[in-house]
């Protein structure tokens, strides 16, 4: 399958896997990449821009096709160094980075320097058309399915994909909520040229997480995630559980007054736990309305293959059919 994805990034499938804290290490990356997606190593999990070198060379001797670094831009007073950050991936051969949180205008330069595209994820078109006015080369479109920070808008992308279809330029990705090749059919079909997933690449033998997350993606529906930290303008979207009840339950306590100290013990420190550790229940970690869909935990390799087979079948088969059987034999000899 080839779109305006495969082609910028010279990929296989058009399968991005987001950054993810905890996550995203040279491990899933390159085993994302291998299975002819795009692989993303979470930038800020490595705590100094020198371990992000290593983690970069660890993928280089995993993969080499194309992979990329997940850049995410904190609210936090703290502020990681940036640009070493970023001069440690121009330096270490990465020409992709995923950018999210807020605009990255301020690094462009940086970026453009150093030859590297830019695909920028963001929850609205306004900030879409943004990153398109400040350079970036890509957009993944984050819905408010999607696990992590969904914005403040709440639009589903069932309504966001065509509306971005219809403003932007650049090539755009679907995020949030695609789990199979269903979802991958529709976000072609809704104008995307492609898919970012977070969640479902999470429930997959090569995500290096401890095994109580993968089994707690697969027994979740989807009525199991919550909203939290809406008051403080920086909602995500969680697994519930016993830490996540505590939280919503100090949200309803402190009503606008509440500070992000009130919950720093629910929310700081707690990937590690959850991720390493396997503590599930401590507290707020991504999790996206798709973990209704997951149901098994494949090798990323079987995942992608499903996918991409599964959208051919109902590219070909079902909707060809739906078209009548002119059209469906021009499918086929096609
Ligand atoms: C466990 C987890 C951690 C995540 N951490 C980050 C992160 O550090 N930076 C980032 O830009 N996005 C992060 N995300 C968001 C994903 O990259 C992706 O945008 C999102 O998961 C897409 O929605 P989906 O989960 O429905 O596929 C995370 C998602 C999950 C599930």
């Amino acid at each position: 399958m080839r779109t305006r994805i495969t082609e910028l990034f010279g990929i296989e499938h058009p399968i991005i896997q987001g950054g993810m804290h905890y996550v995203g290490f040279a491990s899933l990356a390159a085993a994302v990449s291998n299975a002819g997606g795009l692989g993303l190593i979470t930038g800020l999990t490595q705590r100094t821009p020198e371990l992000l070198g290593q983690e970069i060379a660890k993928a280089r001797e995993l993969t080499d096709k194309p992979f990329g670094v997940n850049l995410t831009f904190l609210p936090t007073f703290n502020a990681p160094p940036y640009a070493e950050y970023i001069q440690v991936i121009a330096e270490n051969g990465i020409r992709i980075v995923e950018t999210a949180g807020r605009s990255p205008e301020e690094y462009m330069p940086l970026f453009k320097q150093a030859g590297i595209k830019v695909i920028h994820k963001c929850t609205s078109v306004r900030h879409a058309l943004k990153a398109e006015r400040i350079g970036c080369d890509a957009v993944s479109v984050d819905g408010f399915e999607c696990g992590g920070h969904p914005g403040e808008d709440d639009i589903p992308n069932m309504i966001l994909l065509p509306l971005a279809a219809e403003a932007l330029s650049v090539p755009f990705v679907a995020s949030g909520g695609m789990a199979d090749g269903r979802s991958l059919v529709a976000a072609l079909a809704l104008g995307a040229d492609g898919v970012n997933m977070g969640t479902r690449f999470v429930a997959t033998q090569d995500a290096p997480v401890h095994e109580n997350v993968k089994r707690a993606l697969v027994e979740a529906t989807e009525l199991d995630t919550r909203l939290v930290m809406r008051p403080l303008r920086n909602t995500e979207r969680v697994l519930n559980n016993p830490g996540v009840e505590r939280i919503r339950q100090i949200e309803r306590e402190k009503g606008d007054a509440i500070k992000i100290d009130d919950i720093f013990e629910q929310v700081a420190g707690v990937y590690p736990k959850v991720m390493v550790e396997g503590e599930v229940d401590v507290g707020a970690w991504s999790c996206g309305l798709v973990v209704g869909l997951i149901r098994d935990v494949p090798t990323v390799k079987e995942l992608v293959d499903r996918i991409m087979n599964e959208a051919e079948q109902i590219i070909t088969d079902r909707l060809g059919r739906s078209l009548g059987a002119t059209v469906q034999n021009a499918l086929e000899t096609a």
